[in-house]
């Protein structure tokens, strides 16, 4: 399929990115204090293999040689977040003057390779100690979040301008508190997990004022939601307009939906269908709160791996469509389909009107160091590829996109998985921490050197 010529926006970033818990290790070192995620691994059963994070990829030592290796590869963006309890061990109070030199460091040290630091500021690793407290469900979680926020902005906005202050509450909401797969791995009441979500929504817009008002160079802030996407199985206006409804929709008691967290943060309420859905639960919510998560924000982050068939159905409601047998997917089994990468930012962009940035994309693979030394991924190409080209074509239908991130920059603790999946465009052996850049790591270095014209069309 041919993609009209287009140039990409001038300030379109090719990023790859990362979490604190995922790579970093160095778990208690340092005057690191634990985080729930530290807990969940040493609860037997909980993640696969008895696998943790206490030392993954050793980011924490090894930094300046993934620096390196980014600049080598011309990514021109690292997203990386910061583990609250690394820089302050009880979540409050005391900060940890090694743990705030640590991302000192790591800030400069990508800026001595003209590689863009972009923040998320929470990626799941929430700090034992506040969990103690009450965690999420605490009323005062908001304002530690802040004052986490504050200190954060204090130390590195002079050189950060890129913030996410989120990422994926669907998941740590959903996975940690609902169904108890992830950290902190509990299964709360609805009416507990709605005031969480709540205070996790006015942690978001206290975060974003906090940027806003002390950031010492000019922020862009937004967040890293999951991007629930639903693609129409033909072009016809039904069909699209069954995915439309199908995405901004809440339909079930859980939290893996869009309009839960975006329309607070956009439109400013919640969602009439979820309100009614989750009825009695709710709880009461005074105005003033939708004034402070109603901040403003420069980009809609987009984690998107796939998507959902959606056609019209004979009343012209969303009717999924199955796979049909032996559909391709990947080792997470997650199905292959790269027009998420259209619908998803088309559809997002239509409704909340800013611009995108895929802020994850990619895919795991049993990838291994072949005989000759090499990574060869080619399901991994060829998985970019398409989805790289859906992309680029939302952009030549006018989506703004102002930057893409591969999920990930290097192969790490993928949560309750543990090593099992590779996502990396860089393979990390374990055991010696060796990286070696995959064939799709030098395939992503040449898109990026011809800001995609290398893509096959
Ligand atoms: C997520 C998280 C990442 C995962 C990646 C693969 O989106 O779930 O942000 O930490 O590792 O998405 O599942």
């Amino acid at each position: 399929m041919k993609t009209e010529p287009f140039q990409l926006p001038r300030n379109f970033v090719w990023g790859a990115a990362s979490a604190a818990y995922q790579v970093e290790g160095a778990w208690d070192a340092d005057g690191k204090g634990p985080s729930v995620w530290d807990t969940l691994c040493r609860k037997p059963g909980a993640i696969y293999g008895g696998n943790t994070g206490d030392v993954a990829c050793d980011h924490y030592h090894l930094y300046k040689e993934d620096v390196a290796m980014m600049a080598t590869l011309g990514i021109q963006a690292y997203r990386f977040s910061v583990s609250w309890s690394r820089v302050l061990p009880a979540g409050a109070g005391t900060t940890n003057r090694a743990g705030l030199d640590f991302y000192d460091r790591l800030v400069d040290d990508l800026l001595a390779h003209k590689i863009q630091p972009w923040l998320t500021l929470f990626h799941w690793d929430y700090p034992q100690a506040l969990y103690d407290k009450g965690g999420w469900l605490n009323a005062d979680s908001p304002k530690w979040f802040a004052d986490y926020t504050r200190i954060i902005v204090d130390r590195l906005s002079d050189r950060v301008t890129h913030w996410m202050t989120l990422n994926e509450p669907q998941c740590f909401v959903d996975l940690g508190h609902r169904q108890g797969i992830h950290a902190p791995g509990v299964k709360l009441p609805f009416d507990q997990l709605l005031k969480i979500a709540h205070n996790v929504l006015l942690s978001h817009g206290l975060a974003v004022q906090q940027i806003r008002a002390h950031a010492k160079s000019t922020p862009t802030v937004g967040f890293a939601f999951v991007g629930h996407t639903s693609t129409p199985a033909t072009n016809s206006p039904a069909d699209i307009a069954a995915a439309r409804h199908a995405m901004f929709t809440v339909r079930e008691k859980n939290f893996f939906n869009n309009t839960w967290w975006a329309d607070p943060i956009f439109l400013g309420h919640y969602p009439e269908d979820g309100l009614q859905l989750f009825g009695k639960d709710m709880p009461a919510i005074p105005d003033a709160d939708f004034k402070t998560i109603q901040q403003p924000v420069d980009f809609y982050g987009l984690n998107i791996y796939n998507g959902e068939t959606i056609r019209a159905g004979a009343d012209g409601h969303p009717e999924p469509v199955p796979y049909p047998p032996g559909f391709p997917h990947t080792l997470m089994g997650w199905p292959v389909t790269p027009e998420a990468l259209y619908w998803g930012p088309r559809l997002f962009h239509e409704r909340y009107g800013v611009p995108i940035v895929m802020t994850e994309n990619g895919m795991s693979n049993p990838d291994w160091v072949a005989l000759d030394g090499a990574v060869h991924d080619p399901q991994r190409i060829d998985f970019l590829s398409r989805y790289f080209r859906e992309y680029l074509r939302a952009a030549a239908d006018g989506v703004p996109l102002h930057g893409y991130f591969a999920w990930s920059i290097m192969d790490n603790f993928e949560w309750a998985e543990g090593y099992k999946q590779r996502f990396g465009i860089v393979h990390v052996d374990y055991q010696t921490l060796k990286r070696t850049p995959k064939d799709s790591a030098h395939w992503y270095a040449n898109l990026i050197r011809t800001n995609a014209e290398s893509l096959p069309v």
